[in-house]
This record gives structure tokens, sequence and C-alpha cells, in this order.
């Protein structure tokens, strides 16, 4: 006879069943670790995903964690049941082509492990030419400076983490990327150096001066948008990659205020896109700005434009 309990079982059952990830639990059920990898792969190829190989190494190592991976194709039998289960919904998100750092929760950047969601842009290894400009050419001598377009904060974290004696202010107009900006500063203990304020890009500092400025902001012209690939199209905010028609929107915004928000000499930094240097270059001798140069990321592409704010005796 039923009783109140199996209305209960059936219940489970049917929510286990309806989780869009069964069919991979099922494909799955009976086979080793070894072969749950070549599938996983196969699928991941399957769903137009270049780098499959190496994106399901790193679904099961979060899977498995903090058991090797190699030590769980070993040991096949070790692997949990549950651990297959967990694999199949992280699995089949990223079947639906929701980045690899949204589903694992967090992207490496710089030295940094900072925490992704879909309300932030996910840091990129490009990026890295910029952090790596300033540190270049900044001593750590104590200085403030401004993130415009914080976004996750990779860029503030990066900065702040290599030069104790600087503080720092991220401005981000989203307040969800503010929340996960505040999460990331707060795992690197970089809090009682760093603020974050909603705004528009500098329009809200009214008496504030920078010894630096960096910004990476949105520099996609518009109408590429929708060819970019599902994962950024899809799944990354579209205000962090929007950058309008001619992709230069933000870049006329940050750079007709950087005079005013520099403090004289001071410098500033900023990611473009490959082909952008002689546009926002363009921009930034108009503004009054100095010692202007461009350089490059390690594929060899216009990444960053580098500059000063003129001192007072020219
Ligand atoms: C390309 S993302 C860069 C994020 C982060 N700095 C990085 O490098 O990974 C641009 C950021 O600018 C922010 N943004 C867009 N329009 C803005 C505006 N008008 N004022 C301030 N921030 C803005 C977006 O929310 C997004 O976080």
């Amino acid at each position: 006879m039923a009783g109140p309990f199996d209305s209960l079982v059936d219940q489970a059952r049917a929510d286990f069943d309806a989780r869009p990830s069964q069919p991979l639990r099922e494909a799955w059920q009976d086979l080793d670790l070894v072969a749950v990898r070549a599938d996983l792969v196969a699928r991941l190829l399957a769903a137009g995903i270049d780098d499959a190989v190496i994106e399901a190494r790193f679904l099961l190592q979060h899977t498995l964690a903090p058991m090797p991976l190699e030590a769980a194709l070993a040991g096949r039998e070790l692997v949990a049941w549950r651990q297959i289960s967990d694999l199949a919904d992280l699995a089949w998100q990223r079947l639906q082509r929701i980045p690899l750092s949204q589903v694992l929760g967090s992207q490496p950047f710089w030295t940094l492990d900072l925490k992704v969601t879909a309300d932030v842009l996910t840091p990129r290894a490009d990026t890295e030419a910029l952090v790596e400009a300033v540190l270049a050419r900044c001593s750590d001598a104590p200085l403030h400076m401004l993130d415009l377009g914080t976004g996750s904060g990779a860029i503030l974290a990066a900065l702040l983490s290599e030069r104790a004696a600087w503080t720092g202010l991220g401005i981000d107009l989203s307040p969800a990327a503010l929340a996960v900006a505040r999460q990331n500063l707060d795992a690197c203990a970089l809090t009682a150096r760093a603020q974050l304020a909603q705004g528009r890009w500098g329009e809200g500092l009214r008496d504030h001066s920078f010894d630096l400025i960096v910004s990476n902001p949105p520099y996609i012209v518009r109408e590429v948008l929708a060819g970019l690939e599902p994962e950024v199209r899809d799944h990354e905010p579209a205000m962090a990659l929007d950058g309008g028609e001619d992709g230069l929107d933000a870049y006329r915004v940050i750079i007709a205020d950087l005079p005013r928000l520099l403090r004289p000499g001071a410098r500033f930094a900023l990611e473009i896109g490959f082909d952008q240097a002689g546009a926002v270059l363009g921009l930034a001798e108009a503004a009054g700005l100095t010692a202007l140069e461009c350089l490059q990321d390690l594929s060899g592409h216009d990444r960053v434009v580098f500059g000063q704010a003129v001192l007072p005796n020219g």
C-alpha cells in the first residue's frame, strides 16, 4: 500500500529525471572514468568546442578535487557515482556553451584565481599585457589608482597584489559586477586598500584625482557582436562588450575626462582592440595627453595605449 513517503520518493525521482543532465548520467553510469573522459571529449567537440581535451581535463579535475585526475584515472573504482553525477551537471552546462569560467566559477588571472559569474567579463589573458605594462613603468612608491569599468576587479586586484603601497578605486556601472569585484578583493585580502563605487565612467568623481588610471572598456564594434562565439555573445554581459557603432564610444568619454582626473604627470593605460591603436592614440593626442605609446600583447597584437598627463611646466 502506498504511504505518504512513497509520493515524496516519486516526486524526488521525477525531479531527478527532469534534470537536463540526466542523459549524460545515464550514458556514463556503466562506463569507467577513462571511457567517461573519452565520451566527454567527443561531446564537447560535437558541441563546437575546439579545446575539448583540455576542457574535459578541467571539468574532471574540478569534479574530482582534491584527488589528482591521474590518480582517479588509474584507480577507476575510487570515483563515486556522486562525482560522475556532478560531472554530468557541469558538462551539461558547458555543452550549452556556457563559458568554462562560469561553469567552474573562477578564472586564473595574473597570479590570482578570481571568482567569475555571468555578471562580469571573464578576465582575459590579453588584459595581463596592461598589468605588465603598468608594473614595468610604475615603481612601488605609494600611488592612488583608478580602474574604470572594473568588472570582476581583475586589473585592480592584480596591480594592488603586486604593489603593497598602492591604493585604488574601482568604478563600474553594474552593481552586480561590483558585488563580484568585492568578493574578489576580499578573497585577495585587498579590501583595506581598495574601494568600489557604482558610477558612469569618471562622471561622479568631482573632487578626485589619481596618479594612475587604467581601463579595459567595452570596445567591440556593435555590428560584430552577433557573430561572436556563443560563450561571449550569449553569456557575457553586453555592457562589458558593446563599444558602440565604431567600438570607440567608451574611449571618447574616458579619454576626454583623463586630463581632469589625472594629477600632473600621472599615467594612464587603456586596453584596446587589435585594430584600434590609431584611433585611440588620436583621441589621446587630441585630449592633450603626452608620452603616448602603444604596446603589444603576447600574440603581437596592439593591446595597450599608455600615456601621461602633462606636467605644469609642459
Ligand atoms: C571589458 S569589461 C572589463 C572588466 C575588467 N576590468 C577586466 O578587464 O576584466 C568593461 C566593464 O565596463 C563596465 N561598464 C560598461 N559601461 C560602463 C560605464 N558607462 N561606466 C562604468 N562602467 C561601465 C562593464 O560593466 C564592464 O564591467
